[in-house]
């Protein structure tokens, strides 16, 4: 189709992408993280790869293959996440953040495992950084996207998020649709840009979604 045939019209352009969960340790045994599996960022690496893209992937854990032709860098944390973008932000021209960044990680990580207790048990979480905030306060002329991933009041969350991290697009997923969100190979979202035009794909796969917001990036930039 069309659709997936391989233009090069980001040849020339160099891709940040972030891809999957990143996971927070509690001790060497047990950590939090997300439902996230990647494939979203995953897609967006592959297709922008071949639309001729210099391609960056940073990613979280997940059970998919690292992409051919492409800097593949793994990271765990969120912690570690900010590290590899921020030293890899200048030299790139779009960011797409589409991994699913924890917002809070143990404010400890104990050396060895935790035994258990008869008494509850509280764990504090601290804030972790967030990573695309700081983008979008460098953000200079590069390309800025992000995703929200939400339950409800979707249009009104992204929105309020767009504009909050300075950004040129957000791609919102609503979670409640039928063959979109976490594991599925469909998804279902709406593009935002900077202007607040509003976009609702048809529920597609998640590779058709990657080259709608590539053609939408091609189209602005
Ligand atoms: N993000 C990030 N660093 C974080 C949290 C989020 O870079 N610590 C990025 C995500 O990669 C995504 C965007 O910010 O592109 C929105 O993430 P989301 O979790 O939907 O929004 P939050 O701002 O964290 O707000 P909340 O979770 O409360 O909805
Ligand atoms: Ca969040």
């Amino acid at each position: 189709t069309e659709l997936l045939s391989m233009e090069a019209d980001l040849k020339g352009k160099k891709l940040l992408i972030t891809a999957g969960p990143t996971i927070e340790a509690i001790d060497p045994v047990r950590y939090l993280t997300n439902h996230s599996t990647g494939k979203m960022g995953y897609a967006i690496a592959e297709a922008a790869h071949g639309r001729g893209a210099e391609v960056t992937l940073i990613s979280g854990p997940t059970n998919l293959k690292p992409p051919a032709g492409m800097e593949f860098i793994r990271v765990n944390t969120a912690e570690e996440m900010y590290d590899r973008v921020l030293e890899n932000f200048e030299e790139n021209d779009i960011i797409i953040k589409s991994a699913a960044v924890a917002d809070y990680r143990p404010e400890a990580t104990h050396p060895q495992k935790m035994k258990k207790q008869d008494d509850d048990l509280y764990i504090k979480l601290v804030r972790n950084p967030d990573i695309l905030m700081e983008l979008g306060k460098r953000k200079g002329n590069k390309y800025l996207v992000g995703f929200a991933a939400e339950t409800n009041d979707i249009i009104e969350y992204a929105k309020n998020k767009l504009k909050k991290k300075n950004l040129d697009l957000i791609v919102a997923n609503d979670l409640t649709e039928e063959g979109a969100g976490f594991g599925k190979d469909t998804n279902v979202v709406y593009l935002i840009d900077s202007k607040e035009d509003t976009t609702k794909l048809d529920k597609m796969t998640k590779l058709e979604v990657a080259h709608k917001v590539l053609d939408k990036i091609v189209k602005s930039i």
